[in-house]
């Protein structure tokens, strides 16, 4: 709910203008495998990480586990339906690896496949383009105790399993993306452990970074090889990093979580390259000697786009003596050889993760993507905001939510206006789900979950979102 009380969030404008997006902004929302499909055991699907994490004492809130999520794997005919009912044209789901290709190796699981089978059936029945994502963070068990992606062979098992499923789907489906914000993947899961598998070592979760990388440029060739006419990408989480003031201490702490945040990414993948000053931060943690000649031309494949997962801005200052650093990715250990920078606080309106709402950041980030490091067509592959909602009446009245969108996507308009190829953006989320380690305590989506009946209600968002697609467009507020 809004409160009037509140100073308005960095970018929320009271006023806004009519706008218009250009002709086929591809209008989406977004989801991931083990988030919404529950049916962890159907069809000869076995454990990924998550199921393991997630089954283990302590790990998330309420120790809740995706067996069940939205159960859009018995749903997923009534799901399509009603994006459908929204207009959506494109939906971006995940394919779960231990569904199609149980233990992560060897043959395909039919059962499995037969499932995105008739999901991207559905959808382009009803006229949605599939945007498919190969890796949402649900990596098959068997592989982690193999080493997990901090082992060079997991980059290798993940590009058997692109091909796997380009056989199986690259007929009907024309846009890809290999990894989902392979930061968290890295430094979540292998360096601060609050996402599964949960390991806790700096210098594994920047092996598991490289190979994550590794694993997408093998997978981009595979599916290039397969499927010349196939649009291909990566999705990156990325935030803009503002020092906290002009001393030169702060300056030095924002350039160093740039460089971990945002850079160790985009450089290899899109210049082909570490950067030198990250190298050097990270000397203390590892001498990159787990990469080899020929990585970084393999990780520098070319793309078609570059999809970007906006949520907020990291604001940092220099380290003070004794003060420790906040939870979730403020944990010290997300940030290996620089453990120690803080992260600052503006006292700007937060979502419910305590993520500062700031979309002038979203401007930024899209315009330094294409300014700094390539001309490709770029995506907001995810985009969107927690709230507490409540159901009155059988409705929800999400304008914390709308309001979010709205000063968002007149950012996106923004840095189209501002010259960059900004050709679609997806919602996050299309419906409430598991939000990992915070389990079903967050809500993300259009469409509210009553998770104990299943039932499905479209909030006020939803039904604004669908009007902004219907008229290409924002009306003038
Ligand atoms: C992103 C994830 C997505 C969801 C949102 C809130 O980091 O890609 O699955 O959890 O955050």
């Amino acid at each position: 709910m809004s409160d009037p009380t509140r100073p308005p969030a960095v970018g929320v404008l009271d006023q806004g203008p009519a706008i218009t997006f250009p002709p086929g902004f591809l209008w989406g929302a977004a989801t991931a495998a083990y988030q919404i499909e529950g049916a962890a055991t159907a069809g000869g699907r076995t454990p990924s990480i998550w199921d393991t994490f997630s089954h283990t004492e302590g790990r998330t809130v309420g120790g809740h586990t995706g067996d069940v999520a939205c159960d859009h794997f018995h749903r997923m005919p009534d799901d399509v339906r009603l994006m459908a009912e929204l207009g959506l044209k494109s939906y971006r789901f995940s394919v779960s690896w231990p569904r199609v290709q149980p233990g992560g190796s060897g043959a395909a699981n039919a059962e499995g496949l037969d499932f995105y089978q008739r999901l991207v059936d559905e959808l382009l029945g009803h006229g949605i383009e599939p945007w498919l994502t190969l890796y949402h963070w649900d990596l098959p068990q068997p592989l982690e105790d193999a080493g997990g992606w901090p082992a060079r062979d997991t980059a290798a098992r993940f590009a058997d399993y692109a091909q796997l499923v380009a056989d199986a789907l690259g007929d009907r489906v024309r846009y890809w993306t290999t990894l989902n914000e392979p930061w968290c993947s890295a430094f979540l899961g292998y360096g601060s452990g609050a996402h599964a598998p949960g390991r806790t070592d700096g210098a594994d979760a920047v092996r598991a970074g490289h190979h994550l990388m590794l694993g997408h440029g093998l997978a981009v060739q595979a599916l290039r090889a397969s499927r010349p006419d196939a649009q291909l990408g990566i999705t990156v989480n990325l935030y803009p990093v503002t020092p906290a003031t002009d001393a030169p201490a702060d300056a030095d702490a924002a350039r160093r979580i740039d460089a971990l945040a945002n850079r160790f990414f985009l450089d290899p993948v899109l210049r082909g390259s570490y950067p030198a000053d990250l190298q050097a931060d990270l000397a203390s943690v590892t001498d990159f000697g787990h990469v080899r000649d020929g990585d970084l031309e393999i990780i520098s494949t070319p793309l078609d786009l570059v999809g970007v997962n906006y949520y907020s801005r990291h604001v940092v200052a220099a380290p003070v003596e004794g003060e420790q650093p906040e939870a979730y990715w403020r944990a010290p250990t997300c940030w290996p050889g620089s453990e120690d920078v803080r992260f600052v606080t503006r006292g700007v309106p937060v979502t419910d993760m305590d993520w500062e709402i700031d979309a002038p950041g979203l401007v930024e980030t899209l315009e330094r993507v294409h300014r700094d490091y390539t001309d490709l067509p770029l995506y907001v592959t995810e985009n969107g905001s927690a709230f507490v909602d409540t159901v009155v009446d059988g409705q929800v009245d999400d304008t914390d939510r709308l309001a979010y969108f709205d000063s968002h996507l007149r950012a996106a308009h923004a840095a189209i206006g501002a010259g960059v190829p900004l050709r679609g953006y997806f919602a996050w989320s299309l419906m409430d789900n598991f939000e990992w380690a915070w389990g079903y305590t967050k809500r993300f989506g259009m469409v509210y979950v009553d998770y104990d009946s299943q039932v499905r209600i479209p909030k006020s968002s939803a039904r604004w979102y669908a009007e902004v697609i219907r008229r290409n467009g924002l009306a003038a507020q």
